[in-house]
């Protein structure tokens, strides 16, 4: 693997599995691995999953880390030929042919505007990483994927699965705040790989990107698509086709306990950080049926699978 950007970039998803599960079994069974080797994340958003997993799954390599809020840097210019008399003191065409002086793999987490699809879909920055970068790239949240996040929910799908081939059931919940599709788009992205029956419930204002929803069943009635699921994957996003704009929040489409009764004992899963009580009741969130957790967890686990794929290239 070259760089770890989408599930395009994994040549064997059969493979890449079966290296989390034995990673997960012994995390600390390659601890030389990254020895002398750098890591850079760079952070253009917050996080705190993406950050500490990623750190923790380096550290289980032997790797040194160096993140950075980018924020704490120079102003970066992504626009290729444009005259820099503004506010943006660096270009990326030499900030990233520097960072990779310093780095072995630079990591990059970079959050849709939510102003210009077009803009937004280009996936600029970190493309213009990839461009001007000389070393591996891993995308940990990007304005359209967040590949780790998605490898971490089919990762955990596999641990859980009822069967070999289970309902999952991809809701749209309420939230505030206009937020990317980032999470949606990739985690359908990867249960396009799989044998899962998939199932999108959104109201209507909510459709996502065709290429994303190909192969999968859209249900505008939530409850309906809640029938007899074996996963429950909540996750709220703005509209893709009116671009960034909240459509609704209407408090009918939080996750209840009533709703996950519908269901075949669905496990639930959400990528965190999640809003109690508007996006999933606490009664959901506190009960058994909730895996996010354990899913969170995982995180370290496919962090460190990325890592030894792209080390060992
Ligand atoms: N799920 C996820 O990416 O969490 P963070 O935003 O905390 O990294």
């Amino acid at each position: 693997m070259k760089n770890f950007l989408s599930i395009k970039d994994v040549p064997d998803l059969g493979q890449l599995l079966k290296l989390a599960n034995s990673i997960k079994k012994n995390p600390l069974g390659t601890p030389n691995l990254g020895k002398h080797k750098t890591m850079v994340l760079l952070f253009f958003n917050p996080s705190l999953r993406t950050r500490l997993s990623t750190q923790k799954a380096a550290l289980n390599l032997g790797m040194n880390i160096i993140p950075m809020n980018v924020s704490q840097g120079w102003n970066l210019e992504f626009e290729d030929g444009t005259t820099m008399n503004l506010d943006k003191a660096e270009h990326v065409k030499e900030a990233a042919a520097v960072i990779s002086q310093y780095a072995d793999i630079i990591g990059i987490r970079t959050f849709a505007e939510l102003e210009n699809k077009v803009l937004d879909y280009e996936d600029r920055v970190i493309n213009q990483f990839v461009k001007y970068a000389n070393v591996p790239i891993i995308n940990l949240e990007s304005a359209v994927l967040h590949p780790l996040q998605s490898f971490t929910d089919y990762f955990t799908i596999e641990t859980y699965k009822p069967k070999e081939r289970p309902k999952v059931v991809l809701t749209w919940a309420p939230h505030p705040k206009a937020l990317p599709q980032a999470v949606a788009n990739s985690f359908l992205e990867w249960m396009q790989k799989t044998k899962y029956e998939v199932v999108i419930t959104h109201p209507k204002g909510y459709e996502l990107a065709a290429n994303f929803t190909k192969n999968s069943t859209i249900v505008y009635n939530q409850k309906k698509a809640f029938e007899g699921a074996d996963f429950i994957y909540a996750k709220n996003w703005s509209s893709y086709h009116d671009y960034g704009k909240i459509k609704s929040t209407d408090p009918n489409w939080m996750i209840t306990k009533e709703k996950m009764n519908l269901t075949n004992q669905a496990k639930f899963m959400h990528c965190l950080p999640v809003r109690r009580n508007v996006v999933v009741e606490n009664t959901v969130l506190d009960s058994k049926q909730s895996i996010v957790i354990e899913q969170a967890g995982n995180r370290a686990v496919t962090a460190q699978t990325v890592l030894v794929e792209l080390l060992n290239c």
